[in-house]
């Protein structure tokens, strides 16, 4: 079975890196195929609204990391998406990998899925809240299922790249998350086997 680990943070090392590997762990640990995609060293670059993907389920737009990342979609059994809060919302780089999307809507190649989300932002209150709506809203969009940490997504305070690695019921809470995603994909599989 395999995992697909997305952060859209530009900044590679920052805290996102760090809890979205965190939550990747357990799927480590128990054997499953673990990919990162992590936006730091990836490039996506945004939708143009030419709509031709609708016509022919193809993108126009070529040479960029989205091809991969479609067959990454298509063979993985769950995801983790983990995004710095930027204005209150998700940032620029997660928005187009979203956007791009566009051109797998209509056959749901997440359907059946199952994700959980992360967001970290300076602040308290800074809009994570909103950041991890937004991740499970594309979720939702996609088909895909929508697994809760200890409650909903996993919402961080940090600021400085690495200072996240400082709080111990945030690293452990990211593997809480990767663990419930885990679990319930066990179940899953055991039920349909
Ligand atoms: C352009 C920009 C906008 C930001 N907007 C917010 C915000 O709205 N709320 C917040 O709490 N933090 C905001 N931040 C702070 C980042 O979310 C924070 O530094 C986070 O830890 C960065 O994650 P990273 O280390 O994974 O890159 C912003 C940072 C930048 C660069």
């Amino acid at each position: 079975m395999k995992v697909v680990g997305i952060s859209g943070s530009p900044r590679k090392d920052g805290n996102t890196e760090v809890l979205v590997r965190q939550a990747l762990q357990p799927f480590y640990e128990k054997g499953w195929e673990v990919s990162e995609f992590f936006l730091s060293s990836k490039t996506i670059n945004p939708c143009i609204g030419c709509e031709t993907c609708i016509e022919t389920g193809k993108c126009v737009i070529e040479g960029d990391d989205m091809e991969f990342l479609l067959r990454e979609f298509e063979h993985c059994d769950a995801l983790i998406i983990g995004t710095p809060v930027y204005y209150r919302n998700v940032t620029a780089q997660l928005k187009a990998l979203f956007d791009r999307s566009f051109v797998f809507n209509n056959r749901k190649l997440l359907a059946g899925k199952l994700g959980g989300a992360i967001a970290v932002g300076r602040g308290e209150g800074g809009g994570q809240s909103l950041a991890l709506s937004i991740i499970h809203n594309y979720y939702l969009s996609s088909g895909a299922l929508c697994v809760p940490c200890e409650i909903n997504g996993l919402s961080a305070k940090a600021d400085k790249p690495g200072d996240i690695k400082m709080q111990e019921n945030r690293l452990r809470q990211a593997r809480v998350l990767g663990e419930n995603i885990l679990k319930y994909a066990e179940l899953m599989k055991a039920k349909a086997d």
